[in-house]
């Protein structure tokens, strides 16, 4: 296994921007959205910025002709900061106030109505003629539970029985309706719910004469483990364009088809590099402990994530690890009793797959700083640490 990051040496980065920190491979983001725009070739591609909103990545991500996807006014506006056009960003939310779909209305291309609320907010307040429905059609997915956003249990979406309540809302204030979306969880284990997904949004989409865009949501997952396979990309790409043409034929209308992936774009390009600080036997484990935790990524601790984790330091001699984080919770758990190289204190670790989802859940907890960012491109590294106040927006 590489000993680098995106190769770089992990002990170089360490000496020049501290420890713990994140660290990106601008490569692997860019294989990643080139191969999402060609297996969903002919459709709309925006990146899902809840995954992770660094600027930096977020231009890399746009100049491969990618747009943004948004979740609420702050992301709006780190889209427009990182300058993805109006057109090319849209939004979808539950439980954002008037003021806050008023603030995205004028600010992203296409919002995405998540309730018969949000729709009766957006006549009142004359936000636009033409409108773009969230649905939930009963079909969810995901690698947790807290992740699948479809069905009974979920707060997402309108579902089908409050259709009729639609078209009388939309009818009062003159609104057409012209978009439907729909985001079934996140890290879909199999390709085929996605398309499950898929297939149900276009067949609901027969019943509205007027919808010319559809959009599929995100939720395309990546391999954490070693021995996990990648999804077939093409081949889901493949599935839901024939889909469409069989939807065409019998709609006969222009229309233009999205997606929104995050994790997809990012996951893989981002380590969380980790130094070691102690190590201690217990009768039942051997505790390696690290300068971060579950402040800096969450996802072990909230979902019993897999990271991958790799001692930069040192080959050989794999023992079985728990490797815990610098937090005062006993949950502050990387990983337990995973094969790992035996460390000593001061060596470093990589915490592999982190880039999506990981310093964008990342705290303050305990009071500790959120780790640094840098950018590792055509081989050099540069800090991206970007200030995120500005877009700590309260409308
Ligand atoms: N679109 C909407 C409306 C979403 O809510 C999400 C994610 C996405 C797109 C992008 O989904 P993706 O392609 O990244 O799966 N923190 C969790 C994931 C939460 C995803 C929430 N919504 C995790 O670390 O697994």
């Amino acid at each position: 296994m590489a000993k680098t990051i995106g190769g770089v040496a992990g002990e170089s980065l360490r000496k020049r921007f501290g420890s713990p920190l994140y660290v990106y491979d601008a490569a692997v983001a860019r294989k990643r959205c080139s191969e999402l725009t060609r297996a969903f070739a002919g459709m709309r591609i925006h990146y899902a910025v809840k995954a992770n909103a660094n600027p930096a990545l977020l231009k890399i991500i746009r100049k491969e002709g990618v747009g943004a996807e948004a979740v609420s006014p702050g992301e709006v506006l780190i889209a427009l900061h990182a300058e993805f056009r109006k057109q090319d960003i849209s939004f979808t939310g539950p439980n954002v106030t008037e003021a806050e779909l008023r603030f995205v209305a004028e600010r992203a291309g296409r919002v995405h109505l998540d309730s018969l609320t949000q729709l009766e907010t957006w006549g009142k307040l004359g936000l636009g003629k033409s409108v773009s429905l969230r649905l939930n059609l009963g079909i969810g997915a995901g690698h947790h539970k807290h992740v699948r956003t479809g069905g009974d249990g979920s707060k997402f979406g309108i579902v089908p029985k409050d259709l009729v309540r639609v078209r009388e809302i939309a009818d009062r204030y003159g609104l057409t309706i012209t978009g439907l979306q729909q985001h079934i969880g996140s890290h879909v284990p199999d390709g085929s719910d996605y398309i499950e997904g898929a297939v149900a949004l276009l067949k609901a989409a027969k019943q509205f004469n007027e919808v010319t865009h559809i959009d599929f949501g995100g939720g395309l997952g990546v391999p954490y483990r070693p021995d996990e396979r990648r999804q077939d990309i093409a081949g889901i790409g493949r599935e839901v364009r024939a889909h469409i043409r069989k939807f065409e034929q019998e709609a006969k209308r222009n229309m233009t088809y999205a997606l929104e992936p995050g994790r997809y774009l990012i996951a893989e390009a981002g380590t969380l590099l980790v130094s070691v600080v102690d190590v201690k036997q217990t009768g039942a484990h051997t505790f390696v402990g690290v300068d971060s935790g579950f402040n800096h990524l969450i996802r072990p601790a909230l979902y019993g994530a897999y990271h991958e984790i790799e001692n930069l330091s040192r080959r050989g001699n794999k023992r079985s690890l728990t490797v815990a984080g610098n937090v005062c919770e006993s949950g502050d758990v990387f990983a337990w009793d995973r094969q790992v190289a035996l460390p000593q204190v001061g060596d470093i670790l990589a915490i592999r797959n982190a880039g999506a989802y990981g310093i964008s859940m990342a705290s303050t907890y305990n009071l500790r700083p959120l780790p640094r960012e840098v950018l590792i491109d055509t081989g050099k590294a540069k800090e991206i640490t970007f200030d995120r106040n500005p877009f700590l927006v309260r409308v």
